[in-house]
């Protein structure tokens, strides 16, 4: 098991450069499938998350592998329209395969991604998606078995802007001839990013980031070179740390113009931020001045995969702070370890009440979830005493090596693996 060791007490000062997102990477390795062509994709994060979706496509036949920080997809091999079970309950996002295994195969078995520790995480958005595509759906024993022989074009609206039904019916329709309309859809920026990586493997699809995506099926796509887009949330929760240390540090390589709710909510707790084109400064207060409520919704508003960093940010606001989360189910598993480190936090389901406290005291923490975890480890940094964060290989999911981006800023923190049963 990996464990961070965290003193807290040190302000976060200097610069540092945002990796590329893993929300917008695990799309784009699903849809480089959707030809025999090669894809590069150029700085690409080192994630868990990336290194199990690999895994998947070398299952599939394809040829994934890494030079420097380039990741190359060579699906010329791909053989396989199976999901390997194991590994599809590795990682959710092995679900975004199945619009392109449908889209090249015109058949896919899947197993349930099954729920996570944020919540039960159905698949009724994407599987609904594809029927209206006319994929025939049938599930036996938990496996997904998918007919595309009569997929087409048409119509398809979504009941919730679900991101990743979103990118796996876009992915399902830009081979299908004629034009298919998606309406209700995500508008988040990693879908944006999807589709200008699928136009640039010669796909003809608009509208991404609105509330209607236009798909124009064309005959055939090529392998490309592309580089993902920067990582918002990384951002956001770099930009945390610093607030919570009373820092100072200046964010390259930042998706400013997708982080306008993250701002905003980080300028209520007194933080001044400076937007350049490509980065941001973040000055923050002694002591952060608590947001009245916080409710996360899908992209433009305030992102739930920001939701864990800005409640311990709140555990030691002045005042009283109200975070509702509208998105999952249950994704305040973090409240608990906060508690023990000191802090008040009330949670009655969807809604947290956070009274600020003056201080937080360092002791063992466990991550329950990737945001969860990055949670728990700002609050380390503020802390009182030493603060062990148990299961941080859930963090490396999503960041890439987060302790030494935080010690590169003054946060003094190491990572030790230590053997054990988990
Ligand atoms: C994507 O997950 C992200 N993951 C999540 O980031 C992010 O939190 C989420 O979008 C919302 O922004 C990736 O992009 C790999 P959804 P996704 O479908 O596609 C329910 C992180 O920390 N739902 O928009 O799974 C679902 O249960 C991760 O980086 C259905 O009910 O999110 C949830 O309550 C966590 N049926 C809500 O919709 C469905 O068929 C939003 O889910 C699909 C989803």
């Amino acid at each position: 098991m990996e464990i961070l060791c965290i003193h807290g007490g040190r302000r976060l000062t200097g610069e540092w450069t945002v990796h590329n997102a893993k929300n917008a990477v695990l799309p784009i390795m699903a849809a480089a499938i959707l030809t025999d062509g090669k894809t590069m994709l150029e700085d690409c994060p080192m994630l868990s998350d990336v290194g199990y979706m690999g895994d998947i496509l070398c299952t599939l036949g394809c040829d994934v592998r890494r030079e420097g920080r380039t990741l190359v997809i060579d699906p010329q091999g791909i053989v396989g329209y199976e999901m390997p079970d194991d590994l599809a309950k590795k990682i959710r996002s092995s679900i975004f395969l199945l619009g392109p295994i449908l889209a090249r195969f015109r058949k896919a078995t899947v197993t349930f991604p099954g729920g996570c520790e944020i919540g039960l995480r159905p698949i009724d958005l994407h599987l609904g998606g594809l029927r209206q595509l006319g994929v025939t759906i049938h599930e036996e024993g938990g496996v997904i078995h998918c007919d595309g022989k009569h997929m087409k074009a048409g119509n398809v609206h979504f009941d919730y802007p679900s991101v990743g039904a979103t990118e796996n019916v876009m992915m399902a329709a830009v081979l299908l001839r004629g034009r298919t309309v998606l309406h209700n859809v995500a508008r988040e920026p990693e879908i944006v990013d999807l589709q200008a990586f699928l136009n640039r493997m010669g796909a003809n699809v608009q509208g991404a980031g609105t509330h209607t995506i236009t798909v124009e099926g064309v005959r055939r796509l090529g392998g490309v070179s592309y580089t993902p887009m920067p990582d918002r949330i990384v951002a956001g929760t770099m930009m945390a740390a610093a607030a919570i240390t009373g820092g100072s540090v200046l964010l390259r390589n930042v998706p400013v113009e997708d982080m306008q709710a993250v701002f905003s909510k980080l300028r209520e707790m007194d933080c001044v931020i400076t937007e350049k084109e490509r980065s941001v400064t973040l000055h923050a207060p002694e002591r952060l001045r608590a947001f009245a409520q916080l409710q996360t919704q899908p992209h433009p508003g305030f992102p739930t995969d920001m939701q864990a960093q800005l409640l311990a940010l709140s555990t030691l606001a002045t005042g009283t702070s109200v975070l509702v989360e509208n998105v999952f189910e249950n994704r305040f598993g973090h409240a608990g370890d906060l508690n023990r480190m000191g802090a008040n936090v009330l949670v009655n389901g969807r809604t947290a009440v956070v009274q600020g406290v003056e201080r937080l005291y360092g002791t063992r923490v466990v991550a329950r979830d990737l945001r969860g975890g990055a949670a728990l480890t700002l609050a380390g940094l503020k802390a009182r005493g030493e603060t062990i964060v148990e299961q941080a290989q859930l963090i490396d999911r999503g960041y890439e090596h987060l302790e030494t981006a935080l010690a590169s800023l003054g946060a003094e923190i190491r990572r030790e693996h230590i053997l054990s049963d988990t």
